[in-house]
């Protein structure tokens, strides 16, 4: 292999085991290698098989002959391991991966075949990766997967615990005197998220952690964009070195692939798309259905299950529901109908369902990567957020954005029907509009001259400094 072979930037992407992280960081991935930028994308063995099996992946890149590979290492966890709440292993598992990547990356030096590791690009929450880096002497950035407000709230966090506030007052943070954000409106005040039952650790001691830890990096990326979160974005910048927002990235990726021809269709998910629900789009009147879905990881008791299924079935509109596996914790739902007005699936297209004219409304828990999809699209949501980012995604969603309505912690069937009629409705006319002036704006910041542009363009230009 000569020098000049050595030198090419060559990118180890790391993404956490679950399936918001690992569909945003492909989409970087395919962004990166349209940019001839050479790609490992390194994956668990576990969501390596899952994507093999269900996703157009091996295929997709194809195209990038060369550029880019897919690889896996162990999560740790044993083979017959549950694996619970969407594909994570225990969080001590994942902490457990060190030695797996540093072997992993330390066998790319030593192939005479392959071109070294010149930067890796970790999840938020998976620091470890950092000090792998740091020991080989290899440059690393991290990306977070969720929004700015709440990787800030995160930095904030242990001047909310000194916080007497009550739950309903504004809390005063920096950066978020302007928006009346509540405890209730924070990560980790939320239901379900101190005391996750799933895992051994506390989980927001675990995210609050993993934060300040990416400070370690030499840069960090966020799937947000300057328009939509500023003030988050510069408190950030006063704590880290570098920060790239090229979000949202499945918009810039879109972009780069109408401005390529590329008609390549783009599934990245874990379970197998059930795709006649766009046949079923089809023929429903425009803004006549609402799209129901939360996301991969949250699970629903059947009590709360039920409180939405009447509160939709009540509302009189047709709806269209995403009921993956493992989303009812214990007892089956198979009992719960549709009646004639749903049609359920196990998992959609979601991003082209939320681009369907028949779509009016989204019924979401606020996961980041949702709630950019449903911005793009110009879609209103109705917030029921579950935990981690989601409360403050929510709030932001119905106070700030002015794109939805956020139910927060009620969740009966009075309170669903009453919000899906408000929001099918129009939403007092201020919410359609809104909704068009957010969309227009994802949408420049995604083209040339756009901050989300720049900022990628900016990152190119780092990647390949070596
Ligand atoms: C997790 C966290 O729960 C969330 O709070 C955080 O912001 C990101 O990581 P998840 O719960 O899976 O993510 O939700 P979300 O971020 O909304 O991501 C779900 C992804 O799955 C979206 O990209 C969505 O398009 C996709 N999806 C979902 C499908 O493709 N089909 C479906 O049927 C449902």
């Amino acid at each position: 292999m000569n020098m000049e072979e050595k030198r090419a930037p060559h990118v180890l992407i790391f993404p956490f085991p679950a399936q918001g992280p690992i569909n945003q960081m492909l989409k970087l991935a395919e962004l990166l290698c349209l940019y001839s930028i050479k790609v490992t994308f390194l994956n668990t063995h576990h969501n390596h098989n899952r994507l093999l099996q269900f996703t157009n992946i091996q295929s997709r890149f194809a195209r990038f002959p060369g550029l880019f590979q897919h690889e896996s290492i162990s999560d740790g966890a044993p083979d017959d391991h549950p694996r619970p709440s969407g594909f994570l292993p225990d969080l001590t598992d994942v902490m457990k991966m060190d030695s797996h990547l540093r072997n992993f990356i330390l066998n790319i030096r030593d192939d005479l075949g392959r071109s070294p590791v010149t930067c890796i690009i970790c999840d938020g929450l998976t620091t470890f990766a950092i000090d792998v880096a740091n020991e080989l002497r290899i440059k690393s950035i991290a990306f977070r997967t969720i929004s700015a407000s709440c990787f800030w709230a995160y930095l904030c966090y242990p001047h909310f615990q000194d916080d007497e506030n009550s739950d309903e007052k504004a809390l005063t943070v920096p950066g978020m005197e302007n928006f009346y954000f509540r405890r209730r409106d924070l990560p980790g005040f939320s239901r379900q998220f101190r005391e996750n039952p799933l895992f051994s650790v506390s989980v927001l001691e675990f995210c609050i952690k993993e934060t300040f830890n990416s400070a370690r990096a030499s840069a960090l990326i966020l799937n947000t964009n300057e328009d939509l979160e500023s003030p988050f974005l510069a408190q950030i910048r006063t704590k880290f070195q570098k920060v790239y927002a090229i979000g949202p990235l499945h918009s810039l990726a879109k972009n780069l692939r109408t401005a390529t021809k590329d008609q390549t269709h783009n599934h990245n998910g874990l379970w197998e798309e059930d795709r006649s629900c766009l046949t079923w789009l089809d023929s429903q009147p425009p803004k006549s259905v609402v799209y129901v879905s939360f996301g991969s990881i949250t699970v629903l008791t059947r009590s709360q299950l039920l409180e939405l299924w009447h509160g939709l079935v009540n509302s009189g509109y047709r709806f269209l529901w995403v009921r993956r596996p493992g989303l009812v914790s214990g007892e089956e739902d198979s009992d719960i109908t549709t009646g004639e007005r749903g049609f359920v699936v196990k998992w959609a297209p979601q991003e082209e369902v939320l681009g369907h004219r028949a779509v009016g409304a989204f019924v979401t828990h606020s996961g980041w990567n949702s709630t950019l999809e449903s911005m793009a699209a110009a879609v209103p949501m109705i917030c029921w957020p579950n935990s981690a980012d989601q409360p403050v995604i929510s709030r932001l969603v119905g106070e700030v954005w002015k794109v939805g309505v956020d139910m927060k912690d009620v969740c009966d069937r009075s309170t669903v029907e009453e919000t899906v009629r408000y929001v099918m409705g129009g939403g007092g006319g201020e919410m359609g509009r809104s909704t068009a002036e957010i969309a227009d704006l994802v949408r420049r910041s995604v083209v040339e001259g756009g901050s989300s542009y720049s900022d990628f363009q900016d990152l190119v230009k780092d990647l390949k400094s070596n």
